[in-house]
């Protein structure tokens, strides 16, 4: 390079190109490699600009320095700039990509639920629960003896006849009622006795409101001045928390070998309050349980000192609790594992 004159057009035509190849640039990432091209000291137009001072004269050295230094700070002050303004759109385009629309309704994830009978059970053993009483659970194969004769059913007695029995053998059976576990408790001999016992029970019954094997919560109390008065407080209280405030009982006379005297229990209709509709047949009363003062005779064979100790016991159907509930007009609908109807009772 000979003189300045060449120097500064050679510097104008960069200046000239640069200024075209900024315009060209979209992104901060095509600036950097653009920058980096022409500032590289071995290949880069601007870079190696310095390594040229060798080839010119001495007295115009430093003139070139100067001009050199001149259009590298223009470049850097031009890239910075661009580099800035890219960088802020790039930052601006990623907000509105990544922007969340609270709005939007959530994804629905399908969630499972208990099943109905179970929610029923537990939400009844939740209620007895807060009254103190515990939990036991008996088995469902039962003998004779634990399911009818200690009940107070001894052979031949008509009463087997109200729960058709499935026998596994003459002594061994399915239980037909959670009762048998009644006896167990009181066998074990610990007083006073507040336990509920969940279960399935096995009957030879098939219809729309009765199904072979269903499930039952007996509840018993024993201890020294117990009477009907507890029985109908305790179950005024299950009922208002399973069926609503308001909801109370009657109780009308009735017949179990094991209770006397023995009642079946009605709630007054949470439906229409009383007033008779279709579910309460239009008396304003539901049937939902039986229930009794522990027969003194069952007290007495499980050892149990009758003028000291009495007792209420009641059996409630868990099935029939959650028709009621979920206003279910056939038992099967509980055991048939349809989704579409399970996914709707959740409580
Ligand atoms: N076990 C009786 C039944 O299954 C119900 C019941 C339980 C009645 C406890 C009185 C006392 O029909």
């Amino acid at each position: 390079m000979a003189d300045l004159n060449e120097l500064t057009e050679k510097l104008s035509a960069i200046k000239a190109e640069v200024t075209e190849g900024l315009k060209a640039l979209a992104s901060s990432k095509e600036a950097f490699e653009y920058r980096k091209s022409l500032m590289d000291s071995k290949t880069g137009k601007i870079g190696t600009l310095m390594r040229e001072m060798g080839k010119i004269p001495n007295e115009l050295k430093a003139e070139y320095g100067k001009k050199v230094n001149e259009i590298k700070t223009w470049a850097q002050g031009e890239f910075d700039a661009l580099e800035t303004k890219l960088k802020e759109k790039e930052m601006m385009a990623r907000y509105e990509s990544e922007k969340i629309d609270v709005t939007l309704p959530a994804k629905m994830r399908p969630k499972g639920n208990l099943h109905p009978n179970t929610q029923v059970k537990n939400q009844i053993v939740d209620i007895f629960g807060s009254m103190g009483f515990d939990v036991y659970e008996g088995t469902e194969i039962e003998t004779d003896y634990y399911n009818f004769t200690a009940l107070n059913i001894p052979d031949n007695h008509p009463a087997r006849d109200m729960q058709d029995t499935f026998y596994l053998s003459p002594e061994f059976l399915l239980r037909t009622q959670t009762s048998a576990g009644q006896i167990h408790v009181m066998e074990e001999g610990k007083l006073p006795i507040k336990v509920i016992s969940p279960g399935k029970v096995f009957r030879s019954d098939d219809d729309a409101t009765h199904s072979p094997m269903f499930s039952q919560m007996e509840g018993l109390v024993v201890d020294k001045g117990i009477t009907l008065c507890d029985l109908q407080g305790m179950l005024n209280v299950f009922v208002e928390k399973i069926f609503g405030e308001g909801t109370t009982t009657r109780l009308r006379p009735s017949y179990f070998p094991f209770t006397e005297p023995s009642v079946e229990v009605d709630v007054s209709c949470f439906q229409c309050k009383g007033k008779g509709c279709k579910l309460c047949k239009g008396t304003g009363w539901i049937e939902v349980l039986g229930a009794g003062v522990v027969n003194k005779k069952v007290l007495e064979d499980c050892h149990i000192d009758s003028n000291v100790y009495s007792g209420i016991a009641f059996g409630i159907g868990i099935e029939r609790i959650a028709m009621l509930k979920y206003g279910i007009n056939n038992i099967k609908l509980l055991f048939e594992s349809d989704l579409r109807v399970l996914d709707q009772l959740d409580d």
